[in-house]
């Protein structure tokens, strides 16, 4: 097995870990603006996605501290665009899952080969993130239609 580059792995795991930190206040922030007949269950599905993130983000913190490196404290961006449409909602959040999901991947081309556990970890993650976006294109489309009106499902 190759050596591990611990400087670039800890770079990437910082930035899981803001992303992830991020999606915790943006999905608590939505839960607070869906309103009407969906609100109950709409809700219900944002705070356990808030729930998710703040797990996802614990998980690389504390990969972070394995390492024996210093976890950020910095937040990642956090886009609001003033919207209370839940396909608008729906349509952000997965921009920013698929942020997470690029950086997941990237830790997955550094640690291969190199970290069984770290690339175990890599791989599980991007199979939750990607099974989360599938959900969440799902939630977009029409009933009744194979495919978002946006385009494709992700590949
Ligand atoms: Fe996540």
């Amino acid at each position: 097995m190759s050596e591990l580059d611990q400087r670039s792995v800890v770079g990437v795991l910082n930035h899981i870990l803001e992303s992830e930190l991020a999606g915790v206040v943006r999905y608590t922030h939505y839960s607070f603006l869906v309103f009407g007949f969906g609100r109950i269950p709409i809700v219900a599905w944002l705070r356990q996605q808030a729930d998710e993130s703040l797990l996802h983000a614990q998980q690389a913190g504390e990969w972070i501290t394995t390492l024996g490196a210093y976890p950020s404290l910095e937040i990642g961006p956090l886009l609001d665009s003033h919207t209370f449409d839940i396909g608008s909602i729906l349509r952000e959040s997965l921009e920013a899952e698929n942020v997470a999901l690029e950086l997941y991947r990237e830790l997955l081309t550094l640690v291969q080969d190199r970290s069984v556990a770290l690339e175990e970890y890599a791989r599980q993650m991007i199979h939750a993130e990607e099974m989360h976006a599938g959900e969440v294109d799902k939630m977009l489309r029409r009933p009744g239609a194979l495919a978002t009106s946006s385009g494709a499902p992700p590949a």
